[in-house]
């Protein structure tokens, strides 16, 4: 990533949304916050710490309500991740900016918002912030440019980049803009003082078009990087294709993972079994004889991958045992699921209760 060092980032705090029950990314989503689900084996939250801690930004409030105690399990107060972490749990979901008012008391200065489980970006923290000052907004939107922007924020700005409107998930006919709202945004603690205490309400429906219509300054900070929203099983999957294939990098997973076959410890590959690059296996894998597994490839802690199995683009999770000569092409593999011998499958998610197609 590159950082210009003449607005530093450093010291903001930041919030991370993490209250979606992630109802888009199901099946992956059936036992698993979307936080938690693992992106080249680690939780796609991991990434994001990782990715603020890049910028000098460890003081992160975590704004939670569904299955908050599996997140709170893996990340404790943060010291492991080399973060100050906060949990801001509501008793029911306040909605993006609900959350947001919820962890007022932690917020005195410029902060940084991110709807941090399933949005992935290379962008540079300093630079939003350099134009945010610059600016003298009350908020900055970061955007980003999509092909079909209706399933997304829509942002109309000006010639100075003010935004003149925010419209949520137009039909495609009213969005008058590829530019969207990437989910990252630098508010000022004052604009807090227009989201209702203890009501459920949305940035994007409530706090934007209030901000406009009152007058407050709300700008528009154009992206032309990487930006992924892995709202899909498919685009998940993509993610973590990208990764491998170095198109984008994490500064959560260190060079060597992504470049060639890495495994880490306690791994029993048979010496006939065939692995080409790039392909990433976790801790105590099994890997039978005349195995063969062709990258982009992840597989997770604890599998067992039979005789003459052969994987191709593949991402399996924990605990997966495949049967000996099945085959999976273009997969996901959920968490302790079983494959029968003698399988072929294709574009699929599979979990141990049931098999979708993967385009869904
Ligand atoms: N704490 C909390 N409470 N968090 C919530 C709640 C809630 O009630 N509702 C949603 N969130 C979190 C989600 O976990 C996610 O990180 C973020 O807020 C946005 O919610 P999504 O459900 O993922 O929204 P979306 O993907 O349909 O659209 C949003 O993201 C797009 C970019 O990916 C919007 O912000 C769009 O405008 C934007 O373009
Ligand atoms: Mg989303």
């Amino acid at each position: 990533m590159n950082e210009k060092k003449s607005v530093d980032a450093r010291g903001m705090k930041a919030v991370i949304l993490v209250g979606g029950p992630g109802m888009r990314l199901r099946p992956l989503t059936d036992n698993k916050p979307k936080s938690i689900v693992p992106v080249l084996n680690r939780p796609i939250l991991e990434h994001t710490l990782a990715y603020l801690k890049h910028f000098g930004i460890v003081d992160v409030i975590l704004a939670m309500s569904y299955l908050p105690d599996v997140i709170r399990e893996y990340f404790g107060d943060g010291e492991r991740c080399g973060m100050r972490l906060t949990y801001c749990l509501e008793k029911e979901p306040l909605g993006t900016a609900g959350a947001i008012k919820n962890s007022e008391t932690y917020l005195d200065s410029s902060f940084l918002v991110l709807n941090g489980d399933n949005v992935f970006t290379d962008m540079n923290l300093h630079d939003l912030l350099a134009f945010h000052l610059a600016k003298k907004a009350k908020a900055t939107i970061a955007l980003t440019w999509v092909d079909n922007p209706s399933a997304f924020g829509v942002v109309e700005t000006d010639a100075e980049q003010r935004v003149k409107r925010f419209i949520e998930k137009p039909p495609l006919s009213e969005a008058k803009t590829n530019w969207i709202n990437a989910g990252c945004y630098i508010l000022e603690p004052e604009v807090l003082g227009e989201i209702p205490q203890g009501q459920h309400y949305m940035l994007e429906k409530g706090l934007f078009p209030r901000l406009l219509d009152i007058g407050k300054k709300v700008y528009g900070y154009t992206y032309k990087g990487y930006w992924l929203d892995m709202g899909t099983p498919q685009k998940y999957f993509n993610f973590n294709m990208d990764l491998l294939l170095l198109k984008t990098k994490s500064p959560l997973i260190a060079a060597e993972e992504t470049n060639g076959v890495y495994y880490s410890k306690d791994i029993d590959i048979h010496p006939t079994a065939k692995i080409l690059a790039p392909v990433l296996i976790d801790d105590g894998c099994k890997i039978g004889k005349d195995v063969h597994i062709k990258g982009p490839a992840v597989i997770g802690k604890g599998c067992v991958i039979n005789n003459n199995v052969s994987l191709e683009q593949v991402i399996i999770w924990d605990k997966v045992n495949i049967g000996q000569h099945s085959r999976l092409n273009r997969c996901i593999v959920s968490d302790d699921t079983t494959i029968a011998e003698n399988q072929d499958i294709r574009n699929s998610v599979i979990t141990p209760s049931r098999t979708v197609p993967l385009s869904l």
